[in-house]
């Protein structure tokens, strides 16, 4: 190979790492209290059924809680059932809906509720491809080796008319502290 092939090799390099390091860092920017929540198509119950986030909660007082993935330990005996339970509480201090978010498929997150109990109280929503999470910054790439993919860090948030107003993340991004439904029913 010529001594021009191997230098436009490398200036294409540099170009095309630019573009990734400035993608990255803009998707890693983490929402913030006072944004607007991102709109996005999230999956209820199966692939056909989209619930676009921006539609859905843009008026009223709304939580939305993330977790790294369905059926998983602490997702599935402290995070999930937290909220299940507190439900009624969280009713009776002016919450509308109640949403976990996953990125799942919408039928693990659809058998994952059943097997929980969630009907009626924990919408199950499914960030399929992982776009609402990327675009809220809270993308968990640590788990891959265990999960198989880029997860969602450990959130609650509570959405007022369309405003994000309060957003609990979880510091290692997979504890059970502050985006616990005790934590944030404090707060409300
Ligand atoms: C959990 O139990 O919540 C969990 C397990 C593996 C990776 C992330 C979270």
């Amino acid at each position: 190979m010529s001594v021009t092939c191997l230098r436009v090799r490398a200036v294409c390099r540099a170009v095309n790492y630019g573009r990734c390091f400035s993608r990255t860092s803009a998707v890693n920017m983490s929402a913030k209290v006072g944004d607007s929540l991102p709109s996005v198509d999230l999956f209820e119950n199966d692939p056909g059924t989209k619930v676009n986030t921006a539609e859905a909660f843009a008026s009223g007082k709304h939580i939305i809680f993330g977790v790294p993935g369905a059926f998983t330990p602490g997702c599935s005996k402290t995070h999930l059932p937290g909220y299940i339970e507190d439900f009624s509480k969280l009713e009776a201090k002016g919450v509308k809906s109640v949403n976990c978010v996953s990125v799942n498929d919408p039928f693990v997150m659809q058998a994952w509720g059943e097997n929980q109990g969630a009907a009626g109280k924990v919408r199950m929503l499914a960030d399929t491809c992982g776009a609402f999470t990327s675009q809220l910054g809270l993308d968990l790439p640590a788990v891959k080796d265990v999960l198989g993919n880029v997860r969602c860090k450990r959130f609650a948030m509570v959405v007022n008319d369309g405003k994000i107003e309060k957003l609990n993340v979880e510091p290692d991004g997979t504890g059970l502290t502050c985006s616990l439904s005790t934590s944030l029913c404090d707060e409300l």
